[in-house]
């Protein structure tokens, strides 16, 4: 009788996993975007974006077909296989762009992936000319921050995606956002990224704002 080896069975289980991560990330991604999509209509068509974090380019595909943006340049430190669009890759500190290069900049779930997000997040604002888009976690107690390490395990961890769970404690991020000049357009929090009934259980880890520069 043919035996068949351990690796052949994890490696056909890691696979279903996968399948089964990347369908469901197909819903959360479309609930995340038509929220975007409502914050940034009024404003509509940006002339230029930058997906910060862009991963696979979903986002900044349908930021471009959608008409959201005319042109959208994506950017990671990691390329992941299968593109939509080819991210530019850096190394993780200064982003190769100018200051006030895009008129929007969006980054969604990526800066609690970046070792310190703060500092991320000061580079984004250094490239955005007038509207930032992040879409992020937030946590108040101990619990939640277990959930939001548990969720960003199984969602990451199957593509190789790296996870130092620096979520946000509260609003935390908003003081240097604050004092770089912009002010706070629309909040969504709670947002619904997830279907029922997970979504009772996580809407108040998840938020998604449009930030708007005011000065300089
Ligand atoms: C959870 S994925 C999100 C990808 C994409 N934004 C999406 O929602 O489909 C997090 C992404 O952040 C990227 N990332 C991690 N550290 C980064 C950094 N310092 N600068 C830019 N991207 C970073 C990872 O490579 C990964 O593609």
């Amino acid at each position: 009788m043919a035996t068949i080896s351990k690796p052949v069975i994890v490696n056909t289980l890691l696979d279903f996993y996968r399948r089964q991560i990347t369908a469901d990330n197909l819903g959360y991604r479309r609930r995340i975007y038509r929220l975007c999509q409502t914050l940034l209509e009024p404003y509509m068509p940006f002339a230029t974006a930058c997906d910060f974090g862009s991963g696979n380019g979903w986002f900044a595909q349908k930021f471009q077909q959608n008409g959201v943006a005319n042109r959208v340049v994506a950017v990671d430190v990691h390329r992941q296989e299968n593109c939509y669009i080819e991210p530019l890759l850096y190394s993780g500190r200064r982003l190769p762009f100018d200051d006030r290069s895009f008129e929007l900049t969006y980054s969604i779930d990526v800066l609690h992936h970046c070792p310190d997000p703060v500092a991320s997040l000061k580079e984004i604002l250094r490239c955005t000319d007038q509207y930032l888009v992040i879409k992020d976690h937030t946590y108040q107690t101990f619990p939640g921050w277990l959930t939001l390490c548990f969720l960003d395990e199984i969602g990451n961890r199957p593509f190789g995606i790296k996870t130092p769970y620096k979520f946000q404690k509260g609003w935390q991020w908003f003081s240097c956002l604050e004092d770089a000049g912009f002010s706070l357009d629309h909040l969504i929090h709670p947002a619904y990224c997830h279907p029922k009934p997970m979504r009772w259980g996580t809407s108040r880890l998840q938020f998604i704002a449009l930030w708007k520069r005011e000065t300089g």
